[in-house]
C-alpha cells in the first residue's frame, strides 16, 4: 500500500460515511494535489527569489500541438480579453455571446471596447441559438463566441457555416471543455481549433484546476495576430504572490479540511472564516460582479500554480473516463439520451416548482448540486442594464434560469453508487422538457 493510500484511509476513515458530493469546493483536488500544494506553499518564497519560470513545454506536451500560439494567464477571462483585443477591431464592433453564462464573458467584450450582443440559447443543448443570433446580425457584427456549456458540443458544422456566411470571427470559449474530438465536415478536429482562437480556464470548478488559471490559444497563423497577442500578453503584470498563496491555500483547505469535514459543520465554518480572512480569494471582484469594462486583476500565470496544473493534467484521462461513466449512469437512470459529451456537470431540467424541494432532499443526503446558471449571467448581482438587457429579451434563458437546471456532479469524488442515489432522488420529479 502506498503512503498516499494509507494517509487516505486514515483521513477518510471517519468521514467517508458523510463525504461531500458536490460540483464545487475543489471538485478535482485529491490527496496528492493537496500534498503538492502544501510543498509549493513552503517553496513559494524560494521560487520567487530564483524567479522560477512556467514550464510551458511540459504543460503543453502534445495537447495543444496544432495551435499557432499559446500563453498561460491567470484566468479564462484574461485569456478572452487578450484574444478579443488582439483582433484590433473598430470600437463598437459587435460580438455575439449567449446568455446563460458567466458575467466575465460580457466583461471581456467590454474590456476590449466592443459591444456584447446577447443571444438566446437552445433548450436542448444550452448553447447559442443561431436563429436568434441571425436576427441580431448587423453591419457591425464581427465576432461570435461559442461556449460548449457543461461540455456539450453544439452543432459546430452549423456554427462554422454561420460564421462563414456572415463573415464572423469564431472564438471558442472552452472554459467547460478540454481537448475533445469533433467532426467538422467529416474531418476530425479538436474543440478549440476551429476558429480564430480559443480560451481555456483552470478555475476552481473546471475540467482541470489550479484554483485560478487560464490559457489563450491562437489558431490563426498570421504573424500580425501573433505579434498583437504577444504584445497584449507582455503588457500583463506578473501574478501577485497573494493570489498564488490564496490559490494554494484553497487547494490545501479543500483536501484536508473542507471536503472531509464539510458535513460536520467544521468544513462549512472553515470555508466561511477563511473567505472572510481573505485566505481564500473570491471568484469575482465586486466590480466584475456588477458588469464592468474596467480590467480587474488580470495577470500572467504563476510558475508555482503551473506545477499543480501539471499534476492535474497527468490525470486528465482518468478524470474524463470517470466523468463519462458517471454521466452514463445519470442518463441511463433518468431515461435521458446517452451522448458522447464529456460533461463537466450533468444538466437536468426539472420543474421549477420541484427545484428547491429536490435540492433540499439532496442536501439532506450530503449532495450539493450546482446552479449553473441561475441568472442570465452569474453571479446574480450582475447589472444587466449595463448590457442593455430588458426583461423578455432572452425568453429561453429566462425560463431556464428560474430554478430549472440542476447540475449533477460528475467529478472524481462521485462514485457510481452516489450517481445512482442522486438519480433515484431526482427521478420522481422529472418531466420531459
Ligand atoms: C462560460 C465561461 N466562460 C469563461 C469563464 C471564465 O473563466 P475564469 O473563471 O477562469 O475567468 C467562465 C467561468 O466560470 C465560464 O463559465
Amino acid at each position: 500500500m502506498s503512503k498516499f493510500d494509507t494517509l487516505k484511509k486514515l483521513m477518510y476513515f471517519k468521514t467517508v460515511k458523510r463525504k461531500l458530493v458536490a460540483c464545487e469546493i475543489g471538485p478535482n483536488y485529491q490527496l496528492e494535489d493537496g500534498v503538492i500544494a502544501l510543498k509549493l506553499l513552503v517553496l513559494l518564497p524560494i521560487y520567487h527569489i530564483f524567479k522560477k519560470q512556467i514550464h510551458q513545454d511540459k504543460i503543453i506536451k502534445n495537447i495543444f500541438s496544432d495551435s499557432s500560439y499559446i500563453q498561460f494567464v491567470d484566468s479564462g477571462r484574461t485569456a478572452m480579453t487578450l484574444l478579443l483585443r488582439s483582433l484590433s477591431l473598430d470600437k463598437e464592433s459587435e460580438v455575439i455571446i449567449q446568455g446563460f453564462s458567466c458575467v466575465v464573458v460580457p466583461n471581456s467584450v467590454l474590456q476590449s471596447n466592443l459591444v456584447p450582443i446577447l443571444c438566446d440559447i437552445n433548450e436542448t443543448d444550452y448553447n447559442l441559438d443561431l436563429v436568434d443570433a441571425e436576427k441580431k446580425i448587423t453591419n457591425k457584427t464581427r465576432v461570435l463566441i461559442v461556449q460548449y456549456s457543461f461540455g456539450i458540443i453544439p452543432k459546430m458544422n452549423k456554427v462554422v457555416e454561420f460564421c462563414k456566411k456572415y463573415n464572423l470571427i469564431l472564438i471558442e470559449d472552452c472554459a467547460h471543455i478540454f481537448s475533445h474530438p469533433i467532426l467538422i465536415n467529416g474531418k476530425e478536429k479538436q474543440v478549440g481549433s476551429l476558429g480564430y482562437g480559443s480560451v481555456l480556464s483552470f478555475g476552481r470548478d473546471k475540467v482541470v484546476s489550479s484554483t485560478i488559471g487560464g490559457a489563450v490559444i491562437l489558431n490563426d497563423s498570421s504573424k500580425l495576430y501573433k505579434t498583437r497577442l504577444h504584445e497584449e500578453y507582455q503588457n500583463l503584470p506578473k501574478i501577485s504572490i497573494l493570489r498564488e498563496y490564496q490559490s494554494l491555500i484553497y487547494c490545501i483547505l479543500c483536501v484536508f479540511l473542507i471536503r472531509p469535514f464539510y458535513h460536520y459543520g467544521l468544513g462549512k465554518l472553515a470555508l466561511f472564516i477563511f473567505r472572510k480572512l481573505h485566505f481564500i480569494g473570491g471568484i469575482y471582484s465586486i466590480k466584475e460582479k456588477k458588469v464592468t469594462s474596467e480590467i480587474v486583476n488580470h495577470s500572467k500565470y504563476s510558475a508555482t500554480l503551473s506545477i499543480l496544473l501539471q499534476n492535474q493534467l497527468k490525470k486528465i484521462s482518468i478524470y474524463k473516463a470517470h466523468r463519462d461513466n458517471i454521466s452514463k449512469i445519470y442518463a441511463n437512470e433518468l431515461d435521458l439520451p446517452v451522448t458522447n459529451y464529456n460533461y463537466l456537470r450533468f444538466p437536468v431540467c426539472v420543474p421549477s416548482s420541484a427545484y428547491s424541494n429536490i435540492k433540499s432532499i439532496l442536501r439532506q443526503n450530503h449532495i450539493l448540486v450546482g446552479t449553473w446558471y441561475n441568472s442570465i449571467f452569474i453571479p446574480a448581482d450582475a447589472d444587466l442594464s449595463k448590457l442593455s438587457y430588458n426583461l423578455g429579451d432572452l425568453p429561453i434563458c429566462e425560463k431556464l434560469v428560474s430554478n430549472r437546471v440542476l447540475n449533477l456532479p460528475t467529478n472524481i469524488h462521485v462514485t457510481e453508487k452516489d450517481a445512482k442515489k442522486i438519480a433515484s432522488i431526482i427521478k420522481p420529479f422529472l418531466i420531459s422538457k
